[in-house]
């Protein structure tokens, strides 16, 4: 039977996102509707990430619950990153899975339920060049911040991360194709986009780069705010550092991974770039736009990683004063070089360092928000707060915003800062800012 309702839940990134909202697009248009909260689907779409252990396995254990009390089940689709990573073996795993696809071959979703619908247990795990987006229909829908994926996957090859195994090669997408979804996402009612790619500083089309496509999009009427992520100290041009200080609708915030403060395991994690190197990025960066929030990524207990590495790595933190930055302990991913390096790290020192970390991070995190306190600002509302009569929005600084008030998601406010926390802001509005 073809399935009338879905369900699609996303795991990971946030280009595992835009997937999902394209998925959700591709099955809207055959007809079928997202089931409502709490309701039973006949579709579940678990699009999921491999980038650490545990995102995996519960990608698994999701598939487990699925199962109804009347012994029934959903049909099952295993979508994004584990789905390109074991192909048909994710089948032999979990016989309730019916059919099996691959985040460059998604746009063939609509036609595999079909396949499944009839009994076969289809697999598509190809990796074209961009055929994808090529197929997906036209954007109709936009959240008041909407993301736009430029670039997919990874030629970095770190020593321990799975992305260029599971996204394959870096390709870029054509600027008139962007330049297009763009439009459709503001007509939609999108007011900020955030341009995604695993490598986004690396987009390219012919001669033109990231700062030339941003420029370009910030001509476009009704888009007031531009973002991009996630970005490699590599591909961080002189172009793109001078664009953070000549466009007005490029957000004052970068996404700008270290990984580590040691030079030993940058090499080791083949980063191909050095402490120094990035250090000197943040300052050029900081040069063309002083307000800046700098946030980054980090990873705990690398295999062979000293209690003095670490030490490196809390004082890289130091040196930078992150506004923001994720931090995760090493995960060995199966295939990557790193899972056949000697000295693994025991998992209390892994936990123990991600604390230390954690709570120096956070030092400056609070900092950085106190620092904006009595700030005059403009907020873009996203959401309804917990609270009635609340709403949460963000600042140009990606902190979220808290604030009384009765308007609208996809309103901007002009506002104070008036108190910080660890995680967010309190705003006071002074008044509704022109549409
Ligand atoms: N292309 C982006 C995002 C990669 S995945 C980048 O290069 O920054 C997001 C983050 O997950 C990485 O920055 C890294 O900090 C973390 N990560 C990747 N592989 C990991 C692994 N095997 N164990 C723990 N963290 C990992
Ligand atoms: Fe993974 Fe490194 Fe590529 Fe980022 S740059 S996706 S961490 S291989
Ligand atoms: Fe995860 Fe794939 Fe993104 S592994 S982090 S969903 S690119």
């Amino acid at each position: 039977m073809t399935p009338k309702t879905f369900r699609i839940k996303n795991f990971g990134c946030q280009m595992n996102v835009y997937d999902g909202e394209r998925m959700a697009e591709l099955l809207g248009d055959q007809g079928m509707n997202a089931a409502a909260d709490g309701e039973d689907a006949d579709l579940v779409v678990l699009n999921t990430c491999h980038i650490r252990e545990k995102a995996a396995e519960k990608a698994y254990s999701d598939v487990g619950r699925l199962r109804r009390e009347d012994g029934s089940k959903p049909l099952i689709a295993l979508a994004g990153c584990v789905a390109q990573a074991e192909g048909a073996e994710a089948k032999r795993r979990s016989p309730m899975i019916d059919l099996v696809v691959g985040p460059q071959a998604y746009h063939r979703l609509p036609e595999m339920v079909a396949e499944a619908s009839r009994g076969a247990r289809p697999v598509d795990t190809d990796m074209p060049a961009a055929a994808k987006f090529d197929a997906l229909p036209a954007r109709r829908r936009a959240a008041p911040s909407a993301f736009l994926t430029v670039q997919e996957g990874c030629d970095k090859f770190c020593t321990y991360c799975v992305v260029p195994y599971t996204r394959g090669a870096e390709i870029s997408r054509p600027w008139p194709d962007i330049v297009a979804e763009a439009h459709l996402l503001v007509e939609a009612g999108a007011r900020e986009i955030v341009l995604l790619g695993q490598n986004v500083n690396a987009w390219a089309d012919g001669d033109r780069g990231l700062a030339e496509l941003i420029r370009a999009l910030a001509r476009i009427d009704g888009l007031e705010r531009i973002r991009y992520t996630t970005s490699h100290p590599s591909d961080m041009s002189d172009t793109l550092i001078a664009a953070h200080g000549e466009i007005d609708k490029l957000m004052p915030y970068l996404h700008l991974p270290v990984q580590s403060g040691s030079n030993r395991i940058l090499k080791a994690m083949n980063r191909n770039h050095t402490t120094d190197t990035y250090l000197a990025i943040i300052e050029k960066v900081r040069a063309a736009r002083p307000d800046i929030a700098i946030s980054g990524d980090f990873i705990t207990g690398f295999p062979g990683e000293t209690e003095e590495d670490f030490e490196a790595t809390l004082n890289i933190v130091d040196a930078v004063r992150y506004a923001s930055a994720y931090s995760f302990k090493y995960s060995s991913r199966p295939g990557t070089p790193a899972a056949t390096m000697e000295d693994h790290i025991a998992t209390e020192t892994m936990d123990e360092r991600l604390r230390r970390l954690q709570a120096r991070i956070g030092e400056h995190s609070l900092a950085f928000n106190r620092s904006k306190v009595g700030c005059e600002t403009r907020v873009l509302v996203e959401r309804k707060g917990r609270r009635p009569g609340q709403m949460i929005g963000r600042s140009p600084w990606l902190q979220s915003v808290h604030v009384e008030t009765d308007a609208q998601p996809g309103a901007i406010l002009d506002l104070t800062l008036v108190a910080a926390g660890p995680n967010s802001m309190t705003g006071a509005v002074r008044r509704r800012a022109a549409a």
